[in-house]
């Protein structure tokens, strides 16, 4: 069985934002981590089959767009929660405390990294520097960034998002 056109998968407002980009660029696949992005805020999370429509778009195979994806760690490939928690592991967040403050917000979200609260509130996953280093330790909640955290901040911090 064939897969389905492109155009069958993503909404055409997806298709118009994605070749507003495509045309900035000097070929079709340069366009795939803002293709990825697009898809992902019409829909929360890249699936399989989106994946492989943007694939389709962009002229280049869904392995190559998926290792993209992959390695971007920001395009989220499973459902999340309305919001997603990111905890900075990297050098300078683990010098300044980033191992406590991920224990203290699992501990305070009830859940393990990568897992979502059962009420679908908040996803929680751990990531590399966030390019804040000097505010470290650093977390960022959808696109806010906030440090540097201290344990005792995490309840306001995230109580913020409904
Ligand atoms: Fe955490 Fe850079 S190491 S923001």
């Amino acid at each position: 069985m064939s897969e389905p056109a492109f155009i069958d998968v993503l909404s055409q407002a997806e298709i118009d934002a994605i070749e507003i980009e495509v045309a900035h660029l000097p070929d079709r696949p340069s366009a795939a981590i803002d293709a990825l992005l697009i898809v992902q805020k019409h829909r929360g999370w890249v699936s399989d089959e989106s994946l492989a429509a943007i694939a389709r778009l962009l002229g280049m195979s869904a392995a190559d767009l998926d290792s993209i994806a992959t390695f971007y760690n920001l395009i989220y490939r499973k459902p999340v929660g309305r919001h997603v928690v990111m905890v900075c592991d990297s050098v300078s967040c683990y010098v300044m405390g980033g191992e406590s403050l991920m224990m203290r917000i699992r501990r305070h979200l009830g859940i393990e990294p990568g897992e979502t609260t059962e009420d679908g509130r908040y996803t929680l996953l751990p990531c590399v520097c966030l390019g804040a280093c000097d505010r470290a330790p650093v977390i960022m909640v959808d696109d806010q960034l906030a440090g540097p955290l201290a344990e005792s901040d995490v309840e306001d911090v995230l109580g913020a998002f409904e």
